[in-house]
């Protein structure tokens, strides 16, 4: 087999590729200069390839930069720097990719003695969390490179350089090039480049490698020839349009068995005999042939025929695998054999062979991941280890996690959170809430502020949460006493344990839990005592049962704080100066207090009361009443003839003024946003329903209730007061019937019974106000009550005929649906029929997530983005002056 030759497994070093180039097109090419100073001119274009390359600064948190110092036979721009990693053992490059594209993932590795010890090092290289080499220096003393093709499954990918003993790892160069779908096919598994050759003479002198703009993927393909073999050449174009696109400079050339008779034969030693290969040989005819002369030629693979082939004229073939190859007996063999009626020798062109690697373990759940990293964005960590993979490997999982991954080929699910003791500073971030199977959360020891946010009550698989230790303010929200939920939240100075304020713990209380439907006999004994308490303390303030109702329940008076002068009233509004509007007690007027807090000003008139001290014992109760959706209650005053209401100010308007566009507010919401004020408001509605003990009944839901701040965060106002107040700015209503025409709820205005579900009433006509933008009563309208006319829309089917023309067809129908069922529920004229507002915040949040992963897939945010993407449900207490 004289005109066989062997390939060696070469070891492809760099300075077999000194010519990298690269192209012109460089759509969605990263190219990446590790470690080029700060100071030097970035992106900068790479003479050879008129490739753009960049620094790699934005891409990498960790590592410091070093300079090659030897370097015999290199001097591109891109590897004379570096970056090496003396800290932390896995540091990583994130990549932002297009999920399920196919790319070419190129890492260079020059060490060049850049920190003088002369040491080769040797450390690992990952993708995400699975190991794809070793980068042994020691044995490829000249450096490296390796190459991938690789289909992301996410829109990021994670490079790592893990240490895996006492030396340094480092990078030179990156680079990523997309390639064409329908190439490089696999069963399973990725790629890893081990030869790409094109067959060419030398003649003595070096022949540069054929990479970009001439390969339009910047692969870089490398010469190759050998004795046994004959040069065959064109100056003619030859056609390279195929799925695979080799370089028209590679296709001119092509190699022959210098024995015409002879087979040409290919062959290499696989390191390991399990090792399985795809192959790719590119074949164009380069030679005039005569009209008696054929060339076909069968290829073989050990010993097997794969295919027969007579290459076409000036124009590609390439030949490949649909499944990969093993190679038998240790060696793997291809043979290109002239068949009988065959004139000419077989020939060869360019020949690529790729091996296949397994990545068989999953990265972690994709959500779990964005959380963690906006957990630790919003906290500042840059913890050192927090890179790459945050659970798998598990050797290298980050501190303060814990993880599922019973199995590899399921996504490990982040089940553990502990940054006790990390510092934290600011609120307790709704990101949490994307740990979707969190089971245990430990914040303990650090300096949070802020409420405890109610979401955390509703993450299903959270059992444990220690938030010991912190700043935190407000109250515990209801949802977080549930069964099966162990909670600490003692050494929070600030923080109120139940709804109204109970004294806060001494020690590190474990808050216990108590069923939500309670036995009635628990009840009663808890009625029973809490009654004695409230004696002994010779408490005017009605009060209810607590649900939480350890320890001892104290009504600490400091309402005297809140209470005002009638003369720091008029302080306070610079003499009644600002007219916000006009309510249904009285004016209200624009003031601030200690210097800076904006409050509103309800200055009561008298004759509207119904009784002083009904007054009284409702505003102390509202004094205590916190949550994040509803506008509190920051005092009162009371002096003599002088009553007057002061509220948090919020700032922008009512959600009437925006539905109509008046008062300035021409900016139409967008179904999102009306879909997370309507949750907002439902959540401020649920919390007085049965958050606060005893429950407290609106009575007067409407959408000019429902105010807005600059987030367009929905704030109810004006709660709780009708039972002394009568509301409604009609004077004709009766003061026995409380609320607005419209939105009352017809069976109390039969049968005087207000309850829970007349908010309900009311909230349902806010909702379908908030989708179709109709007024609630129009007497010029067939249909003059709102429900009656979208229950006759509704038979013609079409919800566009139902939905604010303003949102422009704007919305995910299923979300306009439901939530248009959901506002016919609760205008349900029976009570009993209506859903609780713990059911409709539910299903709003709900209705929410479905229009929000329509927005987030369709297209980018609009103008009125920011209110969307602030956070959906946080839960933060706003502390007031007490
Ligand atoms: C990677 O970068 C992208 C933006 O390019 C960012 O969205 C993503 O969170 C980052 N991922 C990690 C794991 O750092
Ligand atoms: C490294 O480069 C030097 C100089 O070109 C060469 O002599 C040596 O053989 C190379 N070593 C390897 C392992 O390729
Ligand atoms: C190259 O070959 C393809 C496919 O056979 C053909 O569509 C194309 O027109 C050819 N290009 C040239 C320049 O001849
Ligand atoms: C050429 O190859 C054929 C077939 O392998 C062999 O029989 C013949 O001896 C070879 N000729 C020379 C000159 O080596
Ligand atoms: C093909 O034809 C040419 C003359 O056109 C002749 O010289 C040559 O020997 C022939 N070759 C074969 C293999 O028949
Ligand atoms: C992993 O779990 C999946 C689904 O439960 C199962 O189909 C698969 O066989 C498991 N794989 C291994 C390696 O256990
Ligand atoms: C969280 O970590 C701290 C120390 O790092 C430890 O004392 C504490 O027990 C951990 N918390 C949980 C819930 O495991
Ligand atoms: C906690 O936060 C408050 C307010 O931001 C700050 O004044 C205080 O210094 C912080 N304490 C610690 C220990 O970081
Ligand atoms: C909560 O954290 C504090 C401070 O780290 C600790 O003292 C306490 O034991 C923890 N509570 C529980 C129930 O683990
Ligand atoms: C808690 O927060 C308040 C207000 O931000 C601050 O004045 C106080 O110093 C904080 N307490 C601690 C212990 O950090």
């Amino acid at each position: 087999m004289e005109s066989s030759f062997g390939l060696l497994l070469v070891l492809i070093t760099l300075a077999a590729i000194i010519h990298i180039v690269q192209a012109q097109d460089q759509q969605g090419f990263i190219s990446l200069d590790c470690g080029r100073s700060a100071n030097a001119p970035s992106p900068y274009k790479d003479t050879q390839t008129g490739l753009w390359y960049s620094s790699d600064n934005e891409f990498i948190q960790s590592g410091k930069t070093g300079q090659v110092r030897e370097n015999p036979n290199y001097n591109r721009e891109q590897y004379l720097t570096l970056r090496y990693f003396p800290k932390g053992k896995r540091n990583c490059y994130n990549l932002s990719v297009e999920k399920g594209r196919k790319y070419l993932i190129r890492a260079v590795f020059l060490y060049g003695n850049y920190d003088g010890l002369r040491i080769n090092p040797v450390f690992d290289l990952y993708l995400g969390p699975n190991r794809l080499a070793t980068i042994d220096f020691e044995t490829r003393v000249n450096g490296t490179w390796e190459n991938y093709i690789h289909i992301p499954t996410s829109n990021s990918l994670q490079l790592c350089l893990v240490k895996t003993g006492e030396t340094t790892p480092l990078i030179s160069g990156l680079d990523l090039r997309p390639l064409g779908k329908d190439s490089y096919i696999t069963k399973s598994g990725s790629l890893r480049l081990y030869y790409i050759f094109f067959f060419r003479t030398n003649h003595g002198k070096p022949i540069p490698d054929i990479q970009y703009p001439d390969d339009v993927y910047d692969r870089i393909w490398n010469p190759y020839f050998q004795t046994v073999l004959t040069q065959i050449s064109t100056t003619l174009e030859v056609n390279n349009s195929n799925n695979y696109v080799p370089p028209k400079e590679a296709l001119k050339n092509a190699a022959t068995p210098s024995n015409a008779s002879a087979p040409l034969t290919m062959e290499w030693t696989p390191l390991d005999p399990n090792d399985q290969y795809y192959l790719y040989a590119h074949f164009a005819e380069i030679q005039e042939l005569k009209e008696n002369e054929t060339r076909e030629f069968n290829i073989v693979w050990n010993g097997e025929v794969m295919s027969t082939v007579v290459p076409k004229k000036l124009e590609v073939s390439t030949i490949y695998d649909q499944s990969p190859r093993t190679c038998e007996k240790g060696k793997c063999s291809i043979q290109l054999i002239r068949t009988k009626r065959s004139t000419l020798p077989p020939l060869i062109n360019a020949f690529e062979v790729y091996l296949v690697i397994e990545l068989p373990q999953s990265e972690t759940y994709e959500r779990d991941v964005v959380g963690i990293k906006e957990i630790e964005a919003t906290y500042a960590l840059g913890r050192i280890n927090w890179q790459g993979d945050p659970c798998v490997p598990q050797d290298l999982r980050w501190d303060g996690l814990n993880c599922r991954d019973t199995n590899i080929s399921m996504h490990p699910r982040i089940t553990a959170l502990n940054l006790s003791s990390s510092g934290l500073n600011g609120i307790i971030v709704a990101a949490i809430q994307s740990l979707t199977q969190l089971e245990t959360l430990d914040l303990s020891n650090n300096n949070l502020t802020g409420g405890v946010p109610e979401f955390l009550g509703n993450m299903k698989s959270l059992s444990f949460i220690n938030l010991s230790g912190n700043n935190l303010t407000g109250s515990i929200p209801q949802a977080l006493q549930k069964k099966g939920l162990k909670l600490s939240v003692g050494g929070n100075p600030r923080l109120c344990l139940s709804d109204p304020c109970r004294k806060p713990p001494k020690k590190n209380v474990l808050v216990p839990i108590v069923a939500s439907v309670v036995p009635a006999a628990i009840l009663i004994i808890a009625v029973l005592i809490l009654f004695l308490v409230l004696k002994k303390k010779k408490s005017t303030v009605r009060q209810g049962p607590h649900r939480m109702s350890t320890g001892e329940v104290t009504f600490a008076n400091k309402n005297s704080k809140r209470r005002f002068t009638y003369s720091e009233v008029i302080q306070m509004t610079n003499n009644f100066q600002r007219v916000l509007g006009k309510g249904g007690f009285g004016m209200v007027y624009h003031g601030t207090v200690n210097g800076s807090e904006q409050v509103a000003v309800k200055v009561l008139s008298q004759s509207s009361t119904q009784g002083y001290k009904e007054f009284k014992a409702e505003v102390d109760l509202l004094l205590r009443v916190h949550h994040t959706n509803l506008v509190s209650l920051v005092g009162y005053c009371d002096e003599g003839d002088h009553l007057a209401l002061i509220y948090e100010y919020v700032p922008n308007g009512d959600l009437r003024q925006h539905l109509s566009g008046k008062g300035g507010k021409t900016i139409v919401i967008n179904w999102g946003t009306r879909l997370r004020i309507a949750a907002e408001a439902a959540l401020g509605l649920e919390y007085l329903h049965i958050g606060c003990t005893p429950p407290i009944v609106h009575r007067d839901v409407k959408t000019t209730n429902i105010l807005l701040d600059e987030q367009y965060k929905a704030k109810l106002a004006d709660f709780g007061l009708s039972r002394s107040f009568p509301v409604g700015g009609d004077s004709h209503v009766s003061t026995v019937i409380a609320g607005t025409p419209g939105y009352l709820d017809p069976e109390y205005y039969h049968t005087s019974r207000l309850g829970e579900k007349s908010d309900v009433y009311s909230f349902g006509i806010v909702l379908l106000e908030m989708i179709s933008n109709q007024p609630v009563i129009d007497r010029n309208r067939a249909k003059s009550h709102i429900t009656q006319w979208v229950g006759s829309q509704l038979n013609g089917g079409d919800i566009a005929k139902i939905m604010d023309p303003k949102l422009n067809g704007d919305y995910d129908s299923r979300s306009a649906w439901r939530a248009l069922e959901l506002a016919m529920s609760c205008a349900d004229p029976t009570s009993v029929k209506r859903p609780t507002m713990s059911h409709v915040v539910i299903e709003l949040k709900e209705c929410l997530v479905t229009e929000n992963s329509r927005r987030n897939m369709s297209r980018g945010m609009d103008s009125l983005s920011s209110p969307e993407v602030s956070m959906i449900f946080d839960s933060e207490m706003t502390p007031r002056a007490r």
